[in-house]
C-alpha cells in the first residue's frame, strides 16, 4: 500500500518532491510540468512562501473597468476561475458612473488582539486591575514593533471582558492595534503574546489563547452607489432588487447566497493583490452574523426620493499593502501598482466598492432574466474548445449552444462537424 508518511519531504529540492508525487499519483510528465510551472515566480520563491513546494495553482486574472472610487477612475485587478464575474463587476460599475460612482470610506485600520485569561478567582476586579494597567500594556505592547509606532500604528487601547463560558467565567482582553499598512496579524500576535504573562501575574489567572480576531469590528470599509432607475432598466428593475434584498435580510439561506456573490467580487481583488482572503471571508460572514444579532447582508438596498436605487456595503476588510504576499509576489506588486492606491486604506475602499458592484450585478440579473444566460456564454465557449473548436469556430459553436440552451459537450460536438462540413 503507498504511504502518505514521508518523513523529509520538506528538505527535498523540487526535483525530488516532483519524483514523489509522480510515483504516488502515477503523473504524468506533463502533468508533473503542469503542477511545476511558477509563472511569473521563480521556484525559489514560492518555496519561501509556504511549505512543500512543487508548483503553482495560477488562476485567470481579469480587470474590472468603469470604476470610478470617491472621484478617481481605477482599473481593478481580479483573480477568480468563475465566469461573469469580471464582467458583472465591469457593468455595474458603467450603471454607477451615471450617478457619479461610489464613495467609499473606513474606519481606520484597527485590529484586535485577544488575549483569553481563565482560572481568575474575581473576574470583574481582574477585569479593573487589568484597565488600570492599561498605559503598561501598551508600551509593552509597542517595544515590539518600533517601525510600526513610528508610521503612527501600535497598540492604541485596552478593552476587557468577562465571558461566561461552558468551563466557566473567563476574563478577555482586547488589544487594540492600529496596524496601519500591514494587514497586521503578525504584529498582534506578537504584541498578544508580549503583554501575556503580565496578565497573568496581575490577575492570578492562567492565559491560554493569544490570538488577533479576524471579527475586524474596527477595520471596516463602507461604500455607497446611486443607481439611476432608468439606466439600470426602470423602476421595475429598483423593486426587483429591492424584493431579493428583503428575502436576504429575512432568510439565511438567500442571504448565505447575497453574501456569497458580494465575496466573488471582494475574494478576486484581495486574491490579485497578495492579501489573506481567508481573513477577509471569516470577517465578512462574522460581522454579518454579529451586526444585527442574526446573519444578514453586507449590503442595504433602497429607493431614495427620485424612485433611484441606492446601495450600501459595510465588511471588515484586513488588507494590507506591506508585509505578507503583496510585498513579495511579483503579480500582486503590479496589480497594486496597477491600481494605484498608496494606503491600504485606499485599497479596501477598493475591494468594498468592487463588493457592493458584484452584488448589484447579481440581484439585478437575478431579478430580471436571471443569471444563466451571462453565465453560459462564457461556459459555451470553454466546451466548445474542449469540443474541439478553434478560433472563430469557439464563438460560431457557443452561440448555437447558447440558443438551443444545450450546453453540453456531444452538442458542441455535433455544432462543430456541422460548421465544418458546410465550410467545404
Ligand atoms: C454566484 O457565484 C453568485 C450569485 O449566486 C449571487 C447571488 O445569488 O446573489 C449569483
Amino acid at each position: 500500500m503507498k504511504s502518505s508518511e514521508l518523513s523529509g519531504f520538506y528538505r527535498k529540492s523540487g526535483e525530488g518532491r516532483w519524483q514523489v508525487i509522480r510515483n504516488f499519483g502515477e503523473l504524468t510528465d506533463a502533468e508533473i510540468a503542469t503542477i511545476g510551472n511558477t509563472g511569473a515566480l521563480d521556484f525559489d520563491q514560492v518555496d519561501r512562501m509556504i511549505e512543500n513546494v512543487v508548483g503553482t495553482m495560477p488562476l485567470p486574472l481579469g480587470i474590472a473597468v468603469n470604476f470610478r472610487i470617491n472621484g478617481t477612475d481605477r482599473l481593478v485587478p481580479m483573480a477568480i476561475e468563475e465566469p461573469s464575474v469580471v464582467a458583472a463587476a465591469s457593468n455595474a460599475a458603467k450603471l454607477a458612473r451615471v450617478k457619479g460612482g461610489f464613495t467609499a470610506s473606513t474606519s481606520g485600520p484597527v485590529m484586535i488582539g485577544q488575549i483569553q485569561i481563565v482560572g481568575v478567582p474575581d473576574p470583574h476586579g481582574a477585569r479593573m486591575t487589568i484597565l488600570a494597567h492599561r498605559d503598561e500594556i501598551l508600551s509593552i505592547a509597542n517595544e515590539k514593533d518600533p517601525v510600526l509606532v513610528k508610521f503612527g500604528g501600535g497598540a492604541k487601547d485596552v478593552e476587557v471582558r468577562v465571558l461566561q463560558t461552558a468551563r466557566g467565567p473567563m476574563v478577555i482582553a482586547h488589544l487594540l492595534v492600529d496596524c496601519r499598512d500591514a494587514m497586521g496579524a503578525n504584529a498582534v500576535n506578537t504584541m498578544a503574546e508580549a503583554v501575556a504573562p503580565h496578565l497573568e501575574r496581575w490577575t492570578g489567572g492562567r492565559v491560554y489563547l493569544r490570538i488577533i480576531s479576524n471579527l475586524a469590528v474596527r477595520r471596516l470599509a463602507r461604500a455607497r452607489a446611486a443607481f439611476d432607475k432608468e439606466a439600470i432598466g426602470g423602476e421595475a428593475v429598483v423593486d426587483g432588487i429591492l424584493e431579493a434584498y428583503a428575502f436576504a435580510e429575512a432568510d439565511p439561506f438567500r442571504c448565505a447566497t447575497h453574501n456569497k456573490g458580494i465575496m466573488n467580487g471582494v475574494d478576486a481583488v484581495v486574491i490579485a493583490t497578495g492579501n489573506d482572503w481567508r481573513a477577509v471571508e471569516a470577517g465578512a460572514h462574522a460581522y454579518a452574523a454579529w451586526k444585527s444579532g442574526g446573519y444578514r447582508p453586507l449590503t442595504t438596498w433602497e429607493k431614495d426620493a427620485n424612485g433611484d436605487l441606492i446601495g450600501t456595503i459595510e465588511l471588515p476588510m484586513p488588507v494590507g499593502l506591506v508585509g505578507g504576499a503583496t510585498a513579495v509576489h511579483p503579480t500582486a506588486r503590479a496589480n497594486v501598482h496597477l491600481l494605484g492606491v498608496k494606503t491600504a486604506q485606499e485599497l479596501a475602499e477598493i475591494v468594498a466598492a468592487v463588493g457592493l458592484a458584484q452584488n448589484f450585478a447579481a440581484l439585478r440579473a437575478l431579478a430580471t432574466e436571471g443569471i444563466q444566460r451571462g453565465h453560459m456564454s462564457l461556459h459555451a465557449r470553454n466546451i466548445a474548445a474542449t469540443a474541439g473548436a478553434v478560433g472563430h469556430e469557439i464563438d460560431e459553436v457557443a452561440e448555437v449552444l447558447v440558443r438551443e440552451r444545450k450546453v453540453r459537450m456531444d452538442r458542441a460536438a455535433e455544432v462543430l462537424a456541422h460548421i465544418r462540413a458546410k465550410r467545404k
